[in-house]
């Protein structure tokens, strides 16, 4: 270990997941590509395009598909007459276990409140007090009420709403839905200089950037339970391994503890912001479990929540817990969380009668592409932001709500650094014409729909929220195997690239799980309980 980084090595890979030939490949131009949508890529987009780039901002689907759009709980500032900067840094610092980045914490932490307020001054609906205050409340981890919410729990959709709005009207910004991004493009000298992918009419496409910025979101549907929308497959991550770039925490997979369970519905979110509203976990004996695991009870920090809540399953025989908000007057519920309560209705649930079968999911990658604190990552003109990024501000688990102001604060980050290098007159891309060939596999092909929904089955099982050092070393043996028979393949759609992408993410996520032999955060060894700050007060980092 050295200057508290244990450094492990990159897995060999292929540079590009396709064939490039620029002489065939219709192209665009921008000074500055942004890749990715979520809060982090449009702020990031504003700023650029408020500096004077001319900015293209794409994204995978459509613009509200991001892990941002979904965001219920709100956005953690501080906004409350007895808070303070000290506290939210304290409480961001305690919940990371002693390796998040001071600097960074207390950067985020102070520039909040003047970002929230941007954000209402470009329309969010942030919910108000009867004072007219913005309404703020509490969530695990948090010593005050901090969390900002709007249109009751849809948060992320609120603000998704002011930032798209603000980029329609800027004159310099080009939207482009539908653009799967496959691969970040280098020149000779390492220099990012832009994107290659598939436009929504299906045809490859080159996007040159001056500068690029990276803000593809997070991973967690490399898990079988997870919150996460469809398109967050880690492409951004695997794209930056190819490229170079360092990844750093990889074994820090946060899990919610309250996704809607019901067998055969697709996952969703159950906000912690209900049980910072009162809501009580039950077990099926309808017994309150969470005081005896931990003095905070309900607001304990998530991972606690959630291996409790794996524990009383254990315990109880049973695939879920239940939350309990019997006790709410209705009409608060029904305003104060709307989308729950369409949500819950839509499955015959009562919540003045019934409770709301839950149980924890993969929600949100803590680590990522390594930056330093201006999003720089260590490829030139390449910058990241929001969950692709690792900038050291969560450490070794996300303290909620943290997240959404962590994408406005370095997206407007690297939107002005990025600008700042578009604008150097030797930031000439130096490469417009290249090829790039890959040769014919004749290895069998594998039926990748069957190895992704093994893969996230192996995921959730092996390198979930309780992890032991075999599993994980067998996790690895198996996805090299998958490895060997996918990646040396070309494909020419999603699923084919996301299986790439996925096996090349999860491959690092078990190797880092299985070398970091303590607990700390997100991270729970059965074998090793402990957190061994002696060897382990360190990120793992890939490169
Ligand atoms: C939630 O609403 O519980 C999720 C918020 C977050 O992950 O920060």
């Amino acid at each position: 270990m050295k200057d508290n980084v244990i450094k492990l090595k990159r897995p060999e890979l292929r540079r590009y997941l396709v064939p490039i030939n620029t002489a065939s490949t219709q192209q665009l131009f921008a000074d500055c590509l942004v890749i990715g949508t979520g809060v982090a890529g449009l702020r990031a987009a504003i700023e650029a395009a408020g500096s004077g780039c001319e900015v293209i901002i794409v994204c995978k689907k459509n613009l509200q598909d991001s892990n941002t759009w979904n965001a219920q709980g709100g956005i953690a500032s501080v906004l409350g007459r007895n808070d303070s900067f000290a506290s939210h840094i304290e409480d961001t610092l305690k919940t990371g276990c002693g390796i998040c980045d001071r600097q960074t914490v207390e950067q985020v932490v102070k520039d909040g409140p003047g970002l929230v307020k941007e954000l209402l001054d470009w329309g969010t609906e942030f919910d108000k007090s009867q004072d007219g205050s913005i309404s703020i409340t509490l969530e695990g981890g948090h010593s005050f009420a901090r969390v900002a919410h709007a249109l009751g729990d849809s948060t992320g959709k609120a603000i998704v709403q002011a930032l798209i709005h603000k980029v329609k009207n800027t004159a310099n910004i080009t939207v482009v839905e539908n653009f799967y991004a496959i691969d970040i493009i280098t020149n000779d000298d390492g220099v990012c200089i832009g994107t290659i992918g598939q436009n929504a009419r299906g045809v490859m496409e080159i996007i040159w950037g001056k500068t690029t910025i990276l803000a593809t979101g997070g991973a967690g549907r490399v898990y079988r339970e997870t919150t996460n929308p469809d398109v967050a497959t880690a492409d951004g991550l695997a794209m930056a391994a190819r490229a170079g770039a360092v990844l750093r925490d990889m074994e820090f997979m946060q899990f919610h503890p309250t996704t809607l369970y019901i067998a055969g519905a697709s996952r969703a979110l159950i906000t912690e912001t209900l049980r910072g509203e009162g809501a009580i976990l039950r077990d099926v004996n309808g017994d309150a479990f969470m005081a005896g695991y931990h003095k905070d009870a309900e607001l304990a920090p998530r991972d606690i929540v959630s291996r409790a809540i794996l524990a009383q399953m254990l315990k109880t025989n049973s695939t879920h817990v239940f939350l309990d908000i019997r006790h709410f007057d209705k009409v608060f519920f029904s305003k104060r969380f709307p989308l729950i309560s369409e949500l819950v209705a839509s499955f015959d649930i009562d919540v003045s009668k019934d409770l709301i079968p839950v149980r924890p999911s993969a929600h949100y990658m803590v680590g990522g592409v390594k930056t330093d604190r201006l999003a720089h990552t260590n490829i030139k003109n390449l910058f990241a932001c929001g969950e692709v990024a690792s900038t050291c501000l969560h450490g070794a688990n996300r303290l909620g709500s943290n997240s959404l102001l962590e994408g406005l604060v370095f997206g407007r980050i690297a939107g002005r650094e990025a600008f700042k290098q578009s604008g150097k007159p030797n930031s000439d891309m130096g490469l417009r014409k290249f090829r790039y060939d890959i040769p014919q596999s004749d290895r069998s092909r594998l039926d990748t729909a069957d190895v992704l929904n093994s893969l996230r089955s192996l995921m959730w099982r092996n390198v979930g929220i309780i992890r032991f050092a075999k599993p994980l070393a067998e996790t690895q043996e198996i996805i090299s195997f998958w490895q060997r028979y996918v990646l040396d393949k070309i494909f020419d759609s999603d699923q084919g690239w996301e299986c790439q992408n996925m096996l090349t993410v999860c491959l690092m996520m078990a190797k880092a799980a299985e070398t970091r032999t303590e607990s700390r955060g997100t991270h729970f060894r059965d074998d090793f309980p402990q957190t061994d700050d002696a060897k382990f007060k360190a990120h793992i980092e890939f490169e």
